[in-house]
């Protein structure tokens, strides 16, 4: 590897929202990235080896978030990392405490550790909206901002396993930055869509599908909140560079009834089978990007990232 730059560790460098961040940190130049991915030679990894730059200052390597010691030598010499890895269900787990919490909390843990043990400058790690807004005792209709957390009992009674799984990782984050004094920033994202780059679909992406694909006439007309995966690495390099962030971001930009999408859809793409019938629902929650915005954060219209969404869905023959 040339010695150029900043050396960066981005974890599950392969997922939806880590080839994003990748693709853009290999594009400022500036950085070496080590990306850790847990099979280096499968096919669902082959997108990162051809990224521009790749050659020079990508480098991949093979850790599971429940190995530290795999952990520790992909982040020994790294100044900076992201953690991104967590495990998303699209699904109902059989076995949550293993499948989901587990890695989601220990994997974090180990990062962490990691981390500190290699004086790493300031670690990114990706937390959720999930480990925000799911809380009964939130006054109804208040905006959700940086304050509100998740309730774990309340997500344990719903059996919310991957908000259980987010909400714990994100406070085991910040209890090991007040332990240890790392330099910890979490960013909370919506629901995230976009183009995929990976040749997977992944959970977030498989919910926007199943608006194209004709066998759900009805849906509920709630509020999405969501946010283009594009702008989500954006947010994840923001909260890297910029000195002054600190503590917890929440990253969404657009919050749209259901029916709206479909409506702006309709006019880019009229021929998918899109739903027919909206029942209202009133849940009305919006998430407050604002203090990512003071630190300088911006985002594309929802036009242009449901467009690229549905091409990069054509591109991979996902979609017709
Ligand atoms: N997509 C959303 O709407 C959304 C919203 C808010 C927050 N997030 C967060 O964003 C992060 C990335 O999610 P994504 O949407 O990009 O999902 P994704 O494409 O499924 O990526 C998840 C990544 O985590 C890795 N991973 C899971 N368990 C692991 C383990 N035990 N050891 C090592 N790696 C492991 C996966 O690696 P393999 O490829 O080896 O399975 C994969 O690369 C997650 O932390 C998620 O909670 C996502």
């Amino acid at each position: 590897m040339e010695a150029v730059g900043k050396s960066v560790c981005v974890t599950g460098a392969g997922g939806f929202i880590a080839s994003w961040l990748v693709k853009l940190l290999l594009c400022r130049g500036q950085y070496k990235v080590r990306g850790t991915v847990r099979d280096p030679g499968a096919s669902k990894n082959a997108h990162l080896k051809v990224l521009e730059g790749a050659g020079e200052r990508l480098q991949l390597v093979k850790a599971d978030l429940l190995d530290y010691s795999s952990v520790a030598s992909a982040i020994a010499g790294c100044e900076g990392v992201f953690h991104v890895a967590s495990p998303v269900p699209s699904g109902r787990s059989s076995n949550p405490e293993v499948e989901v919490i587990g890695p989601a909390v220990t994997g974090t843990t180990n990062v962490l550790k990691a981390c500190y043990e290699a004086k790493v400058g300031r670690v990114v790690v990706v937390s959720s909206c999930a480990a925000v807004y799911a809380n009964p005792n939130y006054p109804k209709g208040k905006v959700f901002d940086e304050d509100c957390w998740s309730d774990e009992a309340y997500c344990r009674k719903n059996e919310d396993w991957y908000f259980v799984s987010k909400t714990l990782a994100e406070r085991e984050a910040f209890a090991y930055a007040a332990k240890t004094g790392l330099d910890v920033v979490t960013i909370c994202p919506s629901l995230v869509f976009g183009p995929l780059m990976q040749p997977t679909v992944n959970s977030s992406s498989k919910i926007i599908l199943k608006y194209f694909t004709g066998d759900r006439e009805t849906v509920e007309n709630i509020l999405r909140n969501m946010v283009d995966v594009r702008d989500v690495a954006d947010a994840l390099l923001l909260a890297y560079e910029k000195p002054e962030a600190s503590g917890r971001y929440i990253c969404s930009s657009h919050a749209i009834k259901v029916a709206d999408m479909i409506n702006i859809l309709k006019t880019l793409y009229p021929s998918y089978p899109y739903p027919k019938n909206f029942v209202e629902d009133d849940d009305n929650s919006v998430y407050s990007s604002e203090k990512l915005q003071k630190l300088g954060w911006s985002f594309k219209p929802i036009e242009e990232s449901l467009r690229d969404t549905v091409e990069s869905y054509k591109a991979f023959g996902i979609l017709n």
